[in-house]
């Protein structure tokens, strides 16, 4: 438990999730900070507070983020924020909806988000400032790395595993024990059935 005030970072698609799985945990919300909406604007019951000039009137002792900026296949703009934000002193809170099933020995690293009906089984790890999205199943053993996004109802099975950055697009299926590298980009709907490289692209 912490003290501190909580603001999330964006106002769009992907930070009405956040400040959804946030309110859903009885977690109170300070205010939202987006350049890009004009202060006041309230996004489900939130204010926008600021852009980024009101980064400099928080006190990394005395707040806390939440990243509510998503990823597309072109955009990693959540990982540059949490790079940026993270170098002032800023740590980021983890994110998960009690809708989410998280089994036994589950490992669960800074500001991860675990969305709505996901899945994990025991001993699934998932890395610093990852996004599990909406009805991800994971299975037992697997392995997802730091700032990788996960898109809606992708399957793991049990013991795959996933580097760092790689975005998996919505409803795709590692099998078994399947190996997919840093940096990679999986389309969506493929079924992965044979390891991928780093930086590789793989749809079928
Ligand atoms: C694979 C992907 C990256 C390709 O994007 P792209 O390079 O812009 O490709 P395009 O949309 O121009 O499509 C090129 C061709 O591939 C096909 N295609 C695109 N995505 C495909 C997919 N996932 N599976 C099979 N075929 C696909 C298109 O129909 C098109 O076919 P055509 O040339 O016969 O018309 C993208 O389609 C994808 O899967 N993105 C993930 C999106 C996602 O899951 N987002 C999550 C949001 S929460």
């Amino acid at each position: 438990m912490t003290n501190k005030k909580l603001y999330v970072l964006g106002g769009g698609g992907h930070a009405k999730v956040v400040i959804d799985a946030l309110a859903a945990s009885g977690t109170t919300i300070a205010g939202l900070i987006d350049p890009r909406l004009e202060v006041g604007t309230i996004v489900l019951g939130v204010p926008v507070i600021g852009g980024d000039e009101w980064m400099t009137k928080l006190d990394p002792q005395g707040a806390q983020l939440a990243n509510g900026v998503g990823a597309t296949v072109k955009s990693r703009v959540n990982r540059k924020l949490f790079d940026l934000w993270s170098a002032q002193g800023f740590s980021f809170a983890s994110v998960v909806h009690p809708s989410a099933i998280i089994g036994a020995e589950v490992e669960l690293a800074q500001g991860c988000q675990i969305m709505a009906g996901a899945i994990l089984q025991p001993h699934a790890k998932i890395g610093v400032g990852t996004v599990i999205n909406t009805a991800v199943s994971i299975d037992h053993d697997c392995v997802v790395g730091a700032h990788c996004f996960i898109a809606p109802s992708v399957t793991l099975c049990g013991g795959a595993t996933i580097g760092d950055g790689t975005f998996v697009g919505a409803g795709a299926t590692l099998l078994p024990g399947v190996k997919v590298g840093n940096n990679a980009l999986v389309a969506a709907g493929a079924i992965v059935d044979t390891d991928v490289a780093d930086g590789d692209y793989f749809q079928r």
